[in-house]
């Protein structure tokens, strides 16, 4: 494992970004923004299957407009964090808040795969005025309290 960080640290991929000036606040702003795009819209779809605005929105419409940014802001979350972790590899892998950050971004994503394998799989059956099943809400607050989670641990990482 060692050997593959300090691999990863010596890279001519690593090299350019510790070369460049500013390119690490500038990755740092785009993961950022990033997080603001993925935790925004997956927060509203989480309240939604919560209950909030169950009169007027229906759960469908919802997922199709916010959840395709939440992805994208995923991917652009990822893409930074790995290209942030590269310069300093070994030093942030040995982070107390390194496996926790890493640990609830996997949970976060597992919820989100049994969701959409499972549970709205019949969403046609409470898409509108219709309580949410406990499953969906179950859901919903793990998403809410995993990518919390994820945050947290990631402001931590420059810490401790
Ligand atoms: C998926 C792959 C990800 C990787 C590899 C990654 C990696 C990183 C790295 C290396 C840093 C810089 C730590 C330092 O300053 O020493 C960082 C910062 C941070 N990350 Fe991530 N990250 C990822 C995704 C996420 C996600 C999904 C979130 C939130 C939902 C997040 C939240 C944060 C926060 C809040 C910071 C601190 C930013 C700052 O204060 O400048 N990260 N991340």
């Amino acid at each position: 494992m060692d050997d593959f960080l300090s691999w990863l640290q010596g890279g001519p991929l690593t090299e350019a970004i510790r070369g460049t000036p500013y390119l690490y606040p500038v990755l740092e702003s785009i993961h950022i923004l990033g997080i603001a795009l993925l935790v925004g819209p997956a927060a509203v779809f989480d309240l939604r299957l919560l209950g909030l605005g169950r009169q007027k929105l229906r759960v469908m419409t919802a997922a199709e407009h916010l959840l395709p940014l939440s992805r994208l802001g995923f991917v652009i979350a990822a893409v930074t964090g790995v290209l942030m972790f590269l310069p300093g590899a070994s030093l942030i892998a040995d982070r107390g808040s390194a496996p926790w950050k890493l640990g609830l971004i996997v949970i976060a994503l597992l919820n989100i795969l049994i969701f959409h394998r499972r549970t709205y799989r019949n969403v046609t059956a409470w898409d509108t005025d219709r309580p949410t099943p406990a499953a969906a809400r179950i859901a919903a607050v793990i998403s809410l309290t995993s990518w919390s989670g994820v945050t947290i641990a990631g402001r931590l990482l420059a810490y401790t």
